[in-house]
């Protein structure tokens, strides 16, 4: 199934900018990427135009996932989730990288390009030089119709609709929900529970409630934004789950604000960063409570002792932190999902109190169609 987008997407419905449009058409977005895809007789979704059957997806030793920028990030998710559901080994790469180093082509990789545009160059040339080598490539794509859908064997669309901002949110969002869906459905045909199905099925169904409750506490994350828009720079840090969702917020403010920032694995804040962490540098952490909360916990400890000023992202209020963003908690292996909407508020309302060009960052494009 195709989703038409309508002329009246593209109206900015009272919204100063696309990206507070687009940030707030979220939690449809996500219904929309769900519609249609589940089936609770088998605790697994359809995926209409993935070409894979069972036997094929049993078949494959490994996934590689390519994109650029935020696809790149939603394809580490996608990564952690496929080999936390499915138990089959998966990273991404960003595709600029993949394709110019000669990478080794293996007949049992089930490689995917994620792309909102299905335009990117660099994505493209990797698929191209895949399928010459005779790999089986999937295409996890926005727009209906593209280069890379059109090139790729099969695939998943996220829906999220038309992204006009230059900055990507909805579609971010809407990738990792999908690269769930794909989860889901690679681990039903292997070695995931229908009981676990069941748990991870109404984890998503729950998201678009939950994308709602964080969006009406925006006054909150817009204040905070003044308290931290003087900051020179800002370290992100997760761990694991968090880490690419501490990437993606580090972008994500990076790109509209112009707010230099770094994002680095919790773990490794001790083999050089810390040395970094002062007053004017302020952290974002990603706190999930999952079986990593001690560990992300120890890491506020250490920046604190340094006057480090945190701000968490979290599922209750972290006591050494200077402000929690609380959260609510799904499934551990949907987590991701939902903890980097409010730094999109963030990252959007430090640009607003700055007067940056939100949609239009410069030296920005939407699509990179070039080298
Ligand atoms: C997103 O905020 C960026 N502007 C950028 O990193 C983008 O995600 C990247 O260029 C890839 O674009 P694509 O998803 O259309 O392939």
């Amino acid at each position: 199934t195709t989703v038409e987008w309508e002329a009246e997407s593209y109206d900015m419905g009272g919204h100063d900018t696309y990206m507070h449009k687009e940030i707030h058409e979220q939690a449809d977005a996500v219904d929309r990427a769900l519609r249609g895809r589940i089936d609770d007789r088998f605790s697994t979704v359809h995926l209409g135009g993935l070409n894979l059957d069972a036997r094929d997806a049993r078949a494959v030793r490994r996934v590689k996932i390519l994109g650029c920028g935020t696809s790149y990030h939603a394809g580490q998710i996608g990564a952690q989730m496929i080999e936390e559901l499915a138990r089959i080994p998966a990273d991404a790469e960003p595709a600029s990288e993949f394709r110019y180093r000669n990478p080794v082509v293996d007949p049992d990789t089930l490689y995917i390009a994620v792309s909102q545009s299905g335009e990117t160059y660099d994505v493209l040339a990797a698929v191209q030089e895949l399928k010459r080598k005779g790999a089986r490539v999937l295409g996890l794509v926005n727009v209906v119709g593209s280069a890379i859908a059109r090139e790729t064997d099969g695939g998943i669309y996220v829906h999220a609709g038309p992204e006009v901002c230059v900055v990507s949110t909805k579609c971010f969002t809407n990738m990792v929900v999908s690269f769930g869906l794909l989860a889901l459905h690679l681990g039903r045909t292997r070695d995931l529970s229908v009981a676990d199905g069941k748990r991870i099925i109404a984890g998503l169904r729950k998201l678009p409630e939950q994308i709602a409750e964080i969006l009406a506490n925006e006054a909150e994350i817009e204040k905070l934004a003044g308290e931290y828009a003087d900051a020179k720079s800002m370290m992100f840090i997760g761990r694991v789950r968090g880490y690419p969702v501490a990437r993606e917020a580090s972008l994500k403010l990076k790109e509209v604000s112009y707010i230099h920032a770094e994002a680095y694995p919790a773990s490794e804040l001790k083999h050089g960063p810390l040395a970094l962490i002062e007053p004017a540098m302020p952290t974002v952490a990603i706190v999930p409570d999952d079986d990593l909360l001690e560990k992300n916990r120890a890491a506020l400890e250490e920046i604190k002792a340094r006057s480090g000023r945190i701000l968490a992202v979290a599922h209750q209020v972290q006591e050494k932190a200077d402000h929690t963003i609380v959260v609510p908690k799904n499934e551990d292996e949907l987590d991701p999902i939902l903890m980097g909407i409010p730094l999109q508020l963030l990252a959007y309302y430090t640009a607003k109190a700055m007067g940056r060009d939100i949609d239009k960052p410069r030296n920005l494009a939407k699509s990179v169609t070039v080298e």
